[in-house]
């Protein structure tokens, strides 16, 4: 048998992905995938899309397309993109294969074996596997409760030099959190005439749950960046669905260039098909009137874990009230070990996903991710009950 590459012997397999397989049992409640309830897509409105499409864009959606993305696509998420306030005019768009996409293009033009790159502690499991893909040297900064620690990156900055550094401020995966005004400014602040690639990965910009997080949720490439080098991604996984594989990258048109050249090498050009339908989604003001229903929905499930949380956890666990996205980022007491806590909650029937997963080093494992995304929201309030069960059982044992 020939030998590995490097490549592989860096990565891992995603405890998340392991999981999963054990979360297949029928009645097992399980807050660890973080996606949409499969009851929640735009079935409908894709239905009619499909069904009254021009024939001879219907044909068109069979065909590959070009690396940068379908061109009508293209220039309806420019519009969309604008209205946000980031810089469609300065920079360069291109589709890509899911967001995850974009995060690999940019690590194959900018990592190189041992290169430090930098991600928030905890940070999103893709970002990390993308990174360790390249045998990046990865340094977690720690994440609070208002976003990065603005005093323990400017420390790193003092004495190293990193490629990269890898965020995400709008409710976070798997933290929970978005970052305040004061964070984000200082981080800019910090990076300025730095030569560090600034990747902001902005998945979930839209899942809102009131207007205060509405206006803090502005990216940060859309705020005055001068002096920082920034690539911004978004992603069409949770404003439609993940099976449409299609996200999206703003770059300068430089990492642009070269990012479309990797792209070509990747898969030529990212799905066709899909593309047609969520320009049209878009196109007939569909995106707008679901996102007023996810955000309701998402909103009503987090209220529903919220009051649970309240009712059942031991007041030795913490967490900072989500005001969007998919998850509960919980905080355990030092000394416990997550994984035991998953042992006992399988046993009993409800499944998460342990800190450690999302921790660049895999070591601090007293924290839990709960996604409310994804399950029968009747199932939340018994589900929570019996992982504080496991918790509290934990709690008698060791005290
Ligand atoms: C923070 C974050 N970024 C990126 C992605 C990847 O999304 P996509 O489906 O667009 O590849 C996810 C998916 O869960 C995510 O949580």
């Amino acid at each position: 048998m020939p030998f590995f590459s490097q490549t592989v012997q860096h990565i891992r397999s995603s405890e998340i992905r392991d999981l999963m397989k054990l979360a297949t049992r029928p009645d097992i409640i399980s807050f660890a995938g973080g996606m949409p309830n499969n009851d929640l897509f735009p079935v409908a409105e894709v239905d009619d899309i499909i069904l009254n499409m021009n024939p001879d864009i219907k044909k068109m959606a069979f065909q590959y397309g070009p690396t940068s993305g379908y061109p009508p696509l293209l220039e309806t998420l420019k519009k969309y993109l604008k209205s946000k306030g980031l810089p469609v005019d300065t920079h360069r768009l291109m589709i890509t294969t899911g967001s995850l996409q974009a995060i690999n293009i940019l690590g194959m033009e900018f990592i190189d074996p041992g290169d430090l790159v930098l991600t928030e502690n905890p940070s999103f499991i893709g970002g990390i596997a993308v990174f360790k893909a390249f045998q990046a040297n990865i340094k977690g900064v720690p994440l609070q409760h208002d976003g990065i620690d603005t005093e323990a990156l400017e420390q790193i900055l003092e004495t190293e030099q990193p490629k990269l550094l890898y965020v995400i401020p709008n409710f976070h995966n798997p933290a929970g959190i978005i970052y305040s005004m004061e964070k984000r400014k200082k981080l800019l602040e910090l990076l300025k005439d730095k030569d560090i690639l600034l990747l902001e990965d902005d998945a979930y910009n839209e899942l809102y749950f009131s207007e205060k997080a509405r206006q803090l949720s502005k990216p940060l490439m859309a705020m005055n960046h001068d002096g920082v080098t920034m690539v911004y991604t978004g992603s069409f996984s949770k404003i439609l669905g993940p099976g449409f594989r299609l996200g999206w990258m703003l770059a300068p048109p430089d990492i642009y260039e070269k990012a479309q050249i990797i792209k070509q090498g990747i898969d030529a050009c990212s799905p066709n098909f899909t593309q047609v339908i969520a320009n049209e989604f878009m196109k007939k003001g569909y995106l707008e009137q679901y996102l007023n229903k996810i955000r309701k929905e998402y909103a009503g499930r987090k209220q529903l874990m919220q009051k649970s949380l309240k009712k059942y956890m031991p007041e030795e666990v913490t967490w900072t009230e989500p005001e969007g996205g998919f998850y509960f980022w919980l905080k355990l007491p030092q000394h416990m070990n997550a994984t035991e806590i998953l042992k006992e909650s399988v046993e009993k029937g409800a499944v998460f996903v342990t800190g450690k997963t999302f921790d660049p080093e895999a070591k601090r494992n007293n924290y839990i991710r709960l996604a409310f995304s994804n399950m029968n929201k009747n199932d939340i309030d018994k589900g929570i009950q019996i992982i504080s069960n496991a918790i509290k059982k934990n709690i008698l044992v060791h005290s």
